[in-house]
Formats: C-alpha cells, sequence, structure tokens
C-alpha cells in the first residue's frame, strides 16, 4: 500500500462491507491454538500485519503454521497445538511489529516458560509502556528485562510461578490476558480485578478451547494447569474496522452502509451507542444470537447505518474502555457538523501514537477547531473542513480516521503515512473507493 494518499470529498457512501477478522480475537485464537493439545483450523484470521507478528512470534517458538487459503473473510489457518508450556525456546529475537497486543499478551505466555525469549517492535512498539505486564509477572516469578520498562523486552520464564490476585491501576485487556495466561499455566488460581470491563475475548476463547474461566463482575479466576483442546473456530469481522463505515454511513447525507458478520460482543459495541448519539440511525440485527455453527461464544451479526444529520455528544471517563479504539473515527464524525467531548482518556496518549496529539494536529491542519486536554479532547465541526496535508504519523486508526474525516471537507487531503492502515484493514482504501459516491 502506498505510504501517501490523497482522499477526496465524498457526497455520500453506500453499499455493503464485510470487515476484515477481528484483531484482537485473530491474536489469541493463534495463541490459544498454539498451546492447545491437537490440530485447530482458524478462518477469517486478520490480513493485518499485527497478527501475522503474533503468528511469526509462534513459529519462533516452534508452533507449525499452515495457511490453508485465503477466503474474503480473511486467511484459513491450520495451528499444530504444541500443547501448556509447550513452546520451545527461539533461536532469534522475536519481532512484535507494531502490535501491543502481540509483546504483552506474550509476555505473559513465555513468562510460564522455562525458557528466555526476548521480544522487540518496530520503533513506536518500543516506545509504549511495559511496566504494566513487567509488574505483575516478576510477581508472579518471572524475570524480565527492559529499556526503562519498554522493549525489548527479556522473559525470563519459569514453569513454577506462583498465582496472584491482581488489581491493575488501569483498566486493560491487553494486561489482564497476560496475566491470566501467565496463570493459567502455573498452579493455583490466579485472579484479575479490572478497574473497570475492558474486552473480553481472552475469557470467552479459552472457554471455547474448553478452559473454565470464572467470572463475577469485574473480577475473572482462573484454575492453572487446565489443558486446552484445539478447535475449528471462525473469527468474526472486526468491529474497530466497522466503525469506520459506521461513521461514514452516519455522517454524509444520503448515506446508507449495510456491514455483515461483524462481531457484536457486548464489550466491544459501545460505538454503536456513541455513533447514534451524535445522529446516525443504526440497526444491529444479530445472527441468531451467538455463532454455535463455530462455538466460539462470539456473537455476530449485521449492522446498518443511515445519515440523519450529525449532532453532539459527551464521552465519559467509564465509556473509554469500551470504544478506545473507535475515539479517533468518532472524533472525525463530530467534524462532519457535530461536536464531541471526551475525557478519561489519557490511554490514548500510549497508543501507536500520542493519539491525543497526533488527532489534533492532524484535523487541525485540514481546518478542523479541536481542544486537546491531558486527557482527551473536545472537536467542535460546525466549521467544514477545507481538507490538506496530515500525517497518520503511521498509525493505522488515525491514517483511517482522517480518510473518513476527510470525506467532509471542501477539498482534497493528502494524509501521510497512510500505509500505516495495513496493520489491521489492508483493504481499507479501496473497499472506501468502492463506497464512495
Ligand atoms: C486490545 C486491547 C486494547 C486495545 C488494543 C487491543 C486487546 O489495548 O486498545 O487495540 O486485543 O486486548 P489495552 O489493553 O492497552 O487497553
Amino acid at each position: 500500500m502506498q505510504d501517501r494518499v490523497v482522499v477526496h470529498p465524498a457526497r455520500s457512501v453506500r453499499g455493503r462491507v464485510r470487515p476484515p477478522g477481528d484483531k484482537s480475537i485473530s491474536h489469541r485464537y493463534a495463541m490459544f491454538a498454539a498451546l492447545a493439545d491437537g490440530v485447530s483450523e482458524i478462518s477469517g484470521y486478520s490480513t493485518g500485519a499485527d497478527c501475522r507478528s503474533t503468528l511469526a512470534c509462534l513459529a519462533g517458538l516452534g508452533v507449525s503454521i499452515e495457511e490453508l487459503g485465503r477466503e474474503p473473510e480473511g486467511l484459513r489457518l491450520r495451528i499444530t497445538g504444541r500443547g501448556l508450556r509447550g513452546l520451545q525456546a527461539p533461536a532469534r529475537v522475536l519481532d512484535a511489529g507494531n502490535s501491543g497486543s502481540t509483546i504483552r499478551m506474550f509476555a505473559g505466555v513465555l513468562a510460564a516458560h522455562p525458557l528466555t525469549a526476548t521480544m522487540t517492535g518496530d520503533e513506536s512498539l518500543r516506545g509504549r509502556p511495559m511496566q504494566r505486564v513487567i509488574l505483575p509477572l516478576e510477581r508472579m516469578g518471572a524475570r524480565i528485562e527492559s529499556e526503562g520498562g519498554r522493549p525489548p523486552l527479556t522473559v525470563h520464564g519459569r514453569a513454577d510461578l506462583t498465582p496472584i490476585d491482581y488489581a491493575p491501576d488501569v483498566p486493560s485487556a491487553q494486561v489482564k490476558s497476560a496475566v491470566l495466561l501467565a496463570g493459567l499455566q502455573s498452579s493455583g488460581t490466579t485472579s484479575v480485578v479490572e478497574p473497570l470491563a475492558t474486552r473480553d475475548h481472552t475469557e470467552r476463547g479459552l472457554e471455547a478451547f474448553g478452559v473454565e474461566v470464572q467470572r463475577d463482575g469485574l473480577r475473572v479466576a482462573i484454575e492453572g494447569g487446565q489443558r486446552l483442546t484445539a478447535r475449528n473456530l471462525g473469527v468474526p469481522g472486526d468491529i474497530s474496522a466497522a466503525a469506520f463505515w459506521l461513521v461514514a454511513g452516519g455522517s454524509l447525507s444520503g448515506s446508507e452502509i449495510v456491514i455483515h458478520g461483524v462481531g457484536l460482543n457486548p464489550t466491544r459495541i459501545g460505538i454503536v451507542d456513541v455513533v447514534r448519539r451524535l445522529g446516525a440511525a443504526v440497526d444491529v440485527a444479530p445472527d441468531g444470537g451467538v455463532d454455535r455453527r463455530v462455538g466460539s461464544g462470539e456473537p455476530v451479526g449485521t449492522l446498518t447505518v443511515r445519515y440523519q444529520g450529525v449532532g453532539s455528544t459527551v464521552i465519559t471517563p467509564d465509556e473509554v474502555p469500551g470504544i478506545i479504539d473507535e475515539l479517533p473515527v468518532l472524533a472525525a464524525m463530530a467534524t462532519h457538523g457535530g461536536e464531541l467531548r471526551v475525557s478519561g482518556a489519557q490511554e490514548l496518549r500510549v497508543k501507536e501514537s500520542d493519539r491525543i496529539s497526533a488527532l489534533a494536529d492532524g484535523l487541525r491542519a485540514m481546518g478542523g477547531d479541536i481542544d486537546e486536554q491531558p486527557d482527551g479532547f473536545y472537536v467542535r465541526g460546525l466549521r467544514r473542513l477545507r481538507g490538506g496535508e496530515v500525517d497518520a504519523r503511521h498509525d493505522h486508526r488515525l491514517a483511517m480516521a482522517f480518510a473518513i474525516a476527510a470525506l467532509g471537507a471542501s477539498g482534497p487531503t493528502t494524509i501521510h503515512g497512510a500505509g500505516a492502515a495495513a496493520v489491521s484493514y489492508p483493504e481499507f482504501f479501496s473497499v472506501l473507493e468502492g463506497l464512495c459516491a
């Protein structure tokens, strides 16, 4: 994909799309299949670079992964499990690329293996905070070297970790998952109590692979030593990718987009509510509830979005974990004549880029009116954007959010660093072209 993309204004967007396989679920199914007993087949696996990084790391740890084909929903993979604590010491440094989920969840997986492994990533990942996983995993007995709390991470794992009860101070599904995956491979009960609920794909995914997970409100606990059984599972479409089409369809007059095969996990559908509050009509049609065909425990369905004007809303701190990845594109929606205030979203500053400052710089470069706060932003969209030159700072979600904002501008927008879209949605710009009238 080109790193510089020009997006022209569009009158409306119309059509039918199936988003790529969910990034969060793809990472997890690949890891769980690798730790399971037997051979799993995973279909609809994300074609994004992040999920390929997870596969490359698993291959480096001795896991056999066969790519059986590429379907419209994503990749079909055959993964031969190595069983609990069955990964091999890597011969080389493992490269997690741009993927925070990969490095943080692997930290938990590797902490429980009696081996030493070093993981690194690209420039963005090497700047991201890892203390949040180092701290609990060291309390369990692993030793993890880092560069002042950032990657590269060298994990010195051990087979006899001590289970812990952990209460992280940041709501993070990656941290929760790292601790639970370490706990699953030690003896005794490990629990995590979250400050706010985060996505629960690890809990549902482990259950799908036959593990018993105890859940009680914000507490999740797991009894170590349970073995995973190989499964054939389909990954639902990614609602965080669908978010771009929900916003595009809700922002341009005369628009209607049908998004099918999309994951409707309750911990991820916060975006639907916010897009509705900003004015769009969104119809949610579950495919007969939980997808029993694949037995994944992840609900799937169709979202239909229709434009009916853009208004204003406020996002409160307790809503943030459920829409953390969608905040940049929600800011883009507000530029189409609405208004959006967000607070309690300081985590945005430690994502693939500092998403608060990069968003403010980018929208301003397009003629937007946005105030930046330490923990959020305030976008006023009454003045139409003019377009211009924006820097996505090699951040996939920003590249795509700027593209959706650009559709409503009076002139063209050149997005630098747009190639980053391939991290989660390689087909994004071609799908966008197909939807534009
Ligand atoms: C993810 C959790 C979130 C999210 C990221 C994917 C996951 O990160 O932003 O894109 O798959 O668990 P945090 O755990 O850092 O909040």
